[in-house]
């Protein structure tokens, strides 16, 4: 019998043919860290609602879903009818719309805190504004974030802690960029009490679902905390909703959770399935971005500036526009999260019947699972163990992958991204998926 590794390279020729130009030509030949794979990625070449079909004709249920970006799967109807449309009219105006004003408003009425918007090009550039705006607002430079929690690449989120030293790092930024930089461990409201004392803080920024979309769970009660301490402290509070906006409820975890940040950042689902992303929040906040007609002190000195040449440009607005009206009309976010709790009760039967060493969980329609390690339940869905999660074991992590792209699934990290057009039939699938790819991984000895 063939090998996880030699099936993998049987099934996916002209994905290595593609690989193979692709390493002349991008850096580890890929477009994005998570898409560097070994031996080669798969080349994808068209997709539809729940499932995605490579070059070599691999059919796959997709847990990417444009990395987070399609709770309403890929190529949905209406989205794609208003795409077309847009394009007929012109993809670029460099002109105010009236398609903006639309999604704009649409934003407004979905997300709680938001009172203003500000569209951007991607979420990076939303993290980046909204810490920009905090600094401005309150006078003060520093910035607190929580360890792992994930804002985009921009340099002060990408700084991390190294070893033991408490100063953030990150090469190729300047190290005095850190010095502005607070990172907390995740989940201790004492030490984030401890950073906040000094009353020097601009804004705290999370993921409210915790690091990694979930991978790291974050109790809802941190988040209370967590806004308590920061309006104590006159410091901005920020959630990063980048991946939960739009997709745990209407208006995202802040609704879903029933707690207020002063901003939010966005992306992804905002822009439906197009690139493109929004600062939202308190109008007094978003004011910092206001020209004054005549106020040379303010637009000068006080003001932030802000362009971007695709910012809200009409064919991702109508996307955009498109894709929140059919999520506001309910229904989209409850789908999801049922296929992904039927999903993590099937891995979990699996799990306990074939006494593999694993589980899963899921928050809303994001799931993860430990995998090689023993590791608790769930009593339901969600995470609600004492202990953190302690993921897939790291050497297992290649194998179980490889053994998925060739029974049928593709993972995004430690699990994935469901979709409101994932059902029965990519629940099954899935499962079927997995119970082939333990088969695989015990016949190479590789799982207990
Ligand atoms: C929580 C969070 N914030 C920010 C970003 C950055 O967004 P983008 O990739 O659109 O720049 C991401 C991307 O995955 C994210 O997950």
């Amino acid at each position: 019998m063939s090998s996880i590794l030699e099936t993998y390279e049987a099934m996916h020729r002209g994905s290595s043919l593609l690989a193979a130009q692709a390493r002349g030509v991008f850096p580890s030949g890929v477009t994005h860290d998570a898409r560097a794979f070994q031996p080669f990625p798969v080349y994808v070449q068209r997709a539809a609602g729940p499932r995605k079909w490579d070059v070599d004709g691999n059919e796959y249920v997709d847990y990417i879903g444009g990395h987070g970006a399609l709770l309403l799967g890929h190529n949905r109807p209406e989205v794609v009818a208003a795409i077309r449309e847009a394009l007929e009219r012109g993809t670029h105006f460099g002109s105010s719309h009236d398609i903006e004003v639309a999604w704009g408003r649409q934003v407004i009425d979905m997300v709680p805190c938001a009172e203003r918007v500000r569209f951007t090009a991607s979420g990076t550039e939303a993290t980046m504004m909204a810490l920009r705006l905090a600094r401005a607002f309150t006078g003060r430079e520093r910035v607190v974030k929580l360890e792992e929690h994930f804002h985009g690449w921009h340099d002060l989120v990408v700084g991390r802690l190294v070893g033991e030293d408490q100063h953030p790092h990150s090469v190729g930024v300047p190290e005095g960029f850190y010095d502005a930089l607070t990172i907390v461990p995740a989940g201790d409201v004492k030490a984030l009490e401890e950073a906040l004392r000094g009353r020097d803080v601009a804004a705290v920024i999370l993921e409210p679902t915790g690091a990694h979309w979930g991978t790291h769970p974050l109790a809802p009660s941190y988040l209370r905390e967590a806004r308590r301490l920061t309006r104590e402290t006159g410091t901005l509070f920020i959630m990063d909703e980048v991946i939960t906006g739009f997709r745990m409820a209407p208006g995202g975890a802040q609704e879903r959770y029933g707690i207020m940040p002063d901003l939010s950042s966005v992306a992804k689902i905002v822009a439906g399935g197009l690139p493109g992303g929004a600062v939202v929040g308190r109008a007094d906040v978003l004011e910092y971005l206001e020209l004054r007609e005549g106020d040379i002190e303010w637009n000068g000195k006080q003001r932030i500036s802000h362009q971007g040449t695709f910012n809200a440009n009409p064919v991702c607005a109508a996307a955009g526009l498109t894709a929140l009206r059919l999520i506001a009309a309910g229904g989209e976010c409850e789908r999801a999260d049922l296929a992904a709790a039927e999903l993590v009760h099937g891995l979990n039967d699996l799990f306990r019947r074939e006494s593999v060493p694993g589980s899963a969980w899921a928050v809303s329609s994001m799931w993860h699972m430990n995998l090689g390690v023993p590791a608790p339940f769930p009593t339901d869905v969600e995470w609600d163990a004492a202990e953190e999660p302690r993921g897939i074991e790291p050497a297992l992590m290649r194998p179980l992958r490889q053994a998925l792209y060739n029974h049928g699934v593709d993972l995004m990290g430690n699990g994935g991204m469901v979709s409101s057009t994932h059902g029965e039939r990519e629940v099954e699938d899935t499962v079927r998926a997995f119970e082939a790819a333990v088969a695989d991984l015990r016949a190479e000895g590789l799982l207990a």
